[in-house]
């Protein structure tokens, strides 16, 4: 088939890689110009502005957007629809807010241009282990563009979802999901060196182990053996965490739909924590603990460490203490 696909980050230069492989005839745009002559030496038609790219393909056109979603995804597809017509499908393959979708799809609708949101998994390891697809929209679109998802996606890894947004809120949750089952292994690891035996044990062993046949299998160890084995102790890694939005759009929709989600909450409260230092309300923590209890705050106890709940609390108490 032939498309066109604007965006060649990390995601859509290697799905344009993987189309092209395949056999799809696949024109590419990307803002910088480096990146779409990267991607034509491995078969792809370059482009250097969005008219010449929509105007080089054939009625029905088909044009795949992998930008960053909200802003830019927006501008970048109201430029464009002033190139499409009736007919034509645009599928998003960001991470787009599923309502956002539902309302573009009707603007484009009433144009009649199909617009498609299509949830893509499969990251950086995409090209070799193909994506994940989760598409919603008219089905009519979805079964005019199924060569490409199927070209995309490994075998049986593709499937229409239904109506405009749920795509994307498939996609969403699946994300959730992918946080809490990261912090649940965070954790996991974290245990297993603060304990007795953290000194010895051969974390990337305990992780060759589970993978190799244990209830916890999975990419995420798979990808954490790597870890191991690149970065040992992880020295040189900061313990930063950025989140792209799913988890909490989906920790919003949980509440709306009364669903408890606590697991996949507390994951995400986490990340907002690794990106803090010394925060106010610990500070407010800790000068509670100390007026009520007379617990040392750390300016006063440098050496406080923590250890089972309580213990520090019984050894630091003064006198006076009142909880
Ligand atoms: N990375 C993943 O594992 C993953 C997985 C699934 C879905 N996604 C989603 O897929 C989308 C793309 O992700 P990615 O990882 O490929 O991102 P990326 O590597 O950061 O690439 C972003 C692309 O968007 C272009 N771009 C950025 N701002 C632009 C602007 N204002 N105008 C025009 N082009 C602009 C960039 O062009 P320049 O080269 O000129 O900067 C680049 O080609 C995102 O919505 C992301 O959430 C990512």
């Amino acid at each position: 088939m032939q498309l066109a696909i604007i965006g060649l980050g990390r995601m859509g230069a290697n799905m344009a890689r993987r189309l092209v492989r395949a056999g799809h005839t696949v024109h590419v745009y990307n803002r910088s110009q480096a990146k779409t002559r990267e991607v034509e030496k491995d078969g792809a038609k370059g482009f250097f502005s969005i008219r010449e790219l929509i105007g080089s393909l054939k009625a029905p056109r088909i044009v795949w957007l992998m930008l960053p979603a909200g802003d830019t995804t927006g501008q970048i597809l109201s430029q464009a629809a002033g190139f499409l017509s009736a007919g034509d499908i645009i599928i998003e393959g960001g991470n787009s807010y599923y309502k956002d979708d539902i309302r573009r799809a009707a603007e484009f609708s009433a144009k009649g241009i199909f617009y498609l949101d299509a949830g893509i998994s499969g990251g950086i390891w995409g090209l070799k282990n193909g994506y994940a697809t989760m598409v919603g929209g008219a089905r009519a679109a979805f079964d005019t563009a199924e060569p490409i998802f199927k070209s995309l996606a490994p075998a049986g890894g593709y499937m229409y979802c239904g109506a405009s947004g749920s795509g994307h809120f498939v996609k969403m949750t699946h994300n959730a999901i992918e946080y809490g089952m990261m912090e649940s292994l965070a954790e996991g690891f974290e245990l297993l060196r603060a304990s007795p035996y953290g000194e010895k044990i051969d974390l990337k062993q305990v992780a060759t182990t589970w993978n190799s046949a244990s209830i916890v299998k999975s990419w995420l160890l798979e990808l954490l053996i790597n870890i191991f084995n690149d970065e040992g102790a992880l020295e040189k890694t900061q313990g930063y965490v950025e989140d792209s939005g799913e988890a909490r759009w989906a920790v919003k929709e949980a509440i709306d739909c009364g669903v408890s989600m606590e697991a996949i909450t507390a994951s995400l409260n986490k990340r907002f924590t690794s990106r803090q230092k010394d925060v106010f309300s610990s500070r407010i923590l800790s000068a509670l603990r100390h007026e009520f209890g007379g617990h040392m705050t750390a300016q006063e106890g440098e050496d406080v460490k923590t250890t089972s709940p309580g213990a520090g609390a019984a050894e630091h108490a003064r006198p006076e203490s009142r909880g």
